[in-house]
């Protein structure tokens, strides 16, 4: 099982699933106003990834709590920033500061880009965009802040950075992305944050559980749908007075992957094996499909290394089969990366079931038409030039 999750928060599940009774209306426009504006990004290649329920649940807690002082950090192409400033324009009150490191975009200013990439509905002016490190430009805004929302660096000693120099400063709601579950250990932010929580005493929500929530009660049913996965976020709030015991946290899927690797290759079969029946356990149950394709192709690498030809066949099944219900972009990566994983272990059957699924892609013949079209185009602009 993946981390032990609360119910104890200040801003408990109970809590915030009662604010999607409240807010089912704001959330399914705003369903639909995002569902348009992520394909526009899409269309110009900018990433748009946070899970559905991360950006409803901080929709909600920013209508609700109404702060007036937000910090972002980071918004990268600003995908993050149209749930804080929709709900910004809709209060209508506070402003957003987010600090973003990355000075250009496609060499475009950064600023020019999260802004282009924002819903026309929003009020922009409740928008201030800060090019730099957070580190340096957080100190810059005066103020307790109301409400934080991090994804940045994903690294232990910015969590102890943002721990020791941020929190300090909120009074009231912070929700950090990709936290829980099996990020525990395949982040050092997600350790360290954890660790520091539970040192702390600090109960927090999960997000993951919000969602699976929300899934087995039927709300959210019709939502107009961007970025369908779990989040494994957290929110709290600070201060804290709560004094929940945290539980120890287990490992997660990555890191037992790699103990697996590593009995494996001392040859002790038997460690390496329970390892492996944990993970593919651990993977149907708590991870999110996304994940599935990569977990399972290597699970049926180290079963192959360990001579379990059968079990691994049904892991790199599993692998195949994943992938096939994966979105156009990971799809391909997905299919190529077990391609080679299953020449090298002479899988031929399921070699060419995964040659048979990428020829069925149109993407595949599209690509292969450009690569075949780009000397043809490149030879015709030399002439030109000669012209
Ligand atoms: C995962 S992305 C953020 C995604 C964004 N929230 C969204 O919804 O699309 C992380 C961003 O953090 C930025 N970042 C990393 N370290 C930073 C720092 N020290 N200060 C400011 N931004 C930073 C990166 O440039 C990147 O754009």
């Amino acid at each position: 099982m993946g981390i032990s999750l609360n119910d104890k928060a200040t801003m408990d599940l109970s809590y915030l699933l009662s604010l999607y009774n409240k807010y089912d209306g704001e959330l399914r426009k705003l369903a639909r106003l995002l569902r348009i504006q992520y394909h526009k990004m899409q269309r110009l290649n900018y990433r748009a990834r946070l899970a559905d329920v991360e950006g409803e649940v901080m929709y909600m807690l920013i209508r609700e709590k109404r702060p007036e002082l937000i910090f972002e950090i980071s918004p990268n192409y600003g995908w993050s920033t149209n749930y804080i400033l929709s709900a910004l324009t809709a209060n209508p009150k506070g402003v957003v500061h987010s600090f973003e490191i990355l000075p250009k975009i496609n060499g475009k200013p950064t600023e020019q880009i999260i802004r282009q990439n924002q819903h026309p509905l929003w009020d922009q002016e409740r928008l201030i965009v800060h090019i730099g490190d957070a580190r340096d430009m957080t100190p810059k805004v005066e103020g307790k802040i109301d409400f934080l929302f991090l994804d940045s660096c994903h690294e232990d000693w910015f969590a102890n950075w943002y721990i020791n120099s941020l929190f300090p400063r909120v009074e009231g709601t912070i929700l950090i992305h990709d936290i829980a579950q099996e990020h525990v250990n395949s982040s050092s932010e997600a350790r360290y944050v954890l660790n520091w929580l539970r040192q702390h005493k600090i109960a927090f929500t999960s997000l993951y559980l919000v969602g699976v929530e929300c899934d087995s009660k039927g709300k959210r049913r019709g939502y107009a749908e961007r970025c369908l996965m779990r989040s494994w976020a957290i929110g709290l709030s600070l201060p804290s007075t709560s004094t929940y015991e945290l539980p120890a946290f287990t490992e997660s899927v990555w890191s037992l992957l790699q103990q697996a690797e590593t009995a494996a290759s001392r040859r002790e079969l038997e460690t390496a094996e329970s390892l492996l029946n944990e993970i593919t356990q651990m993977a149907m149950n708590n991870l999110s499909p996304d994940y599935w394709p990569t977990t399972f192709k290597k699970a049926g690498s180290l079963f192959e290394q360990l001579g379990e030809k059968e079990e691994a066949s049904r892991c790199f099944k599993r692998a195949l089969g994943s992938s096939f219900f994966m979105p156009d972009l990971d799809y391909k990566s997905n299919l190529f990366y077990l391609l080679t994983a299953l020449l090298k272990h002479r899988k031929w059957q399921l070699v060419l079931m995964t040659l048979l699924l990428i020829l069925s892609r149109p993407s595949f013949w599209f690509r292969l038409i450009m690569y075949i079209y780009r000397p043809t185009k490149n030879r015709l602009a030399r002439l030109v030039r000669r012209i």
